[in-house]
């Protein structure tokens, strides 16, 4: 037991409590105060996050399982035979079996995720219900450039699956790096399915990121309860309230924690003060045309060559391939 916890210390690809405060520290000194939205997943977030997407409001993550449903077998023969199929995040285990089913003799999984116990229980259940794949779990923060496993290297047709919209949650300058760390890695047999809101309207957004039953505030608010109890903070939680604003110009849902009043928070003994009305930034959720996508993919070497879309058009599956035209 105390062996493996050892080894889990370290391969875990988690911040650390030091650069947790670091962050913090770093983002409430800004002019525009923020925080970065990684650290909203801590156990209660990652409950709460799984919560957001059964609240009837949050129509994405059912929206894109509509799609996968239909698509699949025409994604599948999109991306054609022998994949390395692989996953950045190991949380969305619904979609990869749909996507591993319809799939024409994947020949490995390699699920890519900062948290070893999580990448461990999701591939560990892979690994025993598709018998057949290779399933080769790799700890790494997929926002930085990694290495294949070398078993892997003389596979072509590796591709990368990207769902869930966590791309909107980049912007739009990481966006783009991001894209072409995956072309690196890709190459030109493979490609990259990649998850992604479409732009609608306001009320709709507005409501997907601030639901009726407060679940999605209770998220938000988790993060400041984090600090407490892990930074000795003293943020009073009823003094700062949840906002979710759709700015129509830069196409992104904004995610902010407004301060109800005039108040001074300690962090790790130092001092924060907030004017009344002054926000928190946690979070940006870009929304996309299909147009905006293909000048993304277009900046990174890629071309999006097709598109799989829901019946009222609220999000869309790409698959972006090498763009040898
Ligand atoms: N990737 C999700 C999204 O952009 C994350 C998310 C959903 C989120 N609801 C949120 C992040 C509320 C912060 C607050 O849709």
């Amino acid at each position: 037991m105390s062996r493996s916890l050892e080894h889990r210390a370290v391969i875990d690809r988690l911040p650390s409590r030091k650069q947790f405060r670091r962050d913090v520290i770093k983002g409430l000194n800004r002019e525009q105060k923020t925080l970065p939205c990684k650290y909203l997943y801590d156990a209660r977030g990652s409950r709460l996050f799984d919560e957001i997407c059964e609240v009837p409001e949050y129509y994405l993550t059912r929206t894109e399982l509509a799609i996968m449903d239909e698509e699949a077998h025409n994604i599948a023969s999109e991306i054609g035979p022998e994949a390395v199929l692989i996953e950045y995040g190991s949380g969305s285990s619904l979609k990869t079996r749909m996507l591993l089913d319809a799939l024409d003799d994947p020949v490995a999984y390699v699920p890519v995720d900062i948290s070893q116990t999580h990448l461990s229980q999701s591939a560990a259940a892979i690994a025993e219900e598709y018998p057949a794949i290779n399933v080769v779990p790799v700890c790494a923060d997929f926002t930085k450039p990694f290495e294949l496993p070398y078993e892997l290297s003389h596979y072509d047709r590796r591709v990368v699956y990207f769902p869930g919209s966590t791309i909107g949650n980049l912007t739009p300058r990481r966006t783009c790096k991001l894209l072409r760390q995956i072309r690196d890695l890709t190459g030109d047999a493979g490609g990259l399915l990649v998850g992604f809101d479409l732009q609608k309207d306001r009320d709709l957004l507005e409501a997907a990121y601030d639901d009726a039953a407060g679940v999605t505030s209770e998220f938000s608010l988790n993060l400041l309860q984090r600090i407490n109890r892990e930074l000795s903070g003293d943020f009073e939680l009823d003094q700062f309230r949840h906002q979710a604003t759709y700015n129509d110009v830069a196409g992104r849902i904004e995610i902010e924690l407004v301060s109800q009043c005039e108040q001074s928070v300690e962090v790790s003994g130092r001092s924060f003060t907030f004017d009344a009305g002054e926000s928190i930034l946690t979070e940006y959720s870009h929304k996309y045309t299909v147009e905006g996508l293909q000048s993304l993919a277009a900046r990174s070497d890629f071309g999006v060559s097709r598109v799989w879309t829901d019946d009222r058009n609220w999000f869309g599956v790409a698959y972006l391939t090498a763009d040898n035209s």
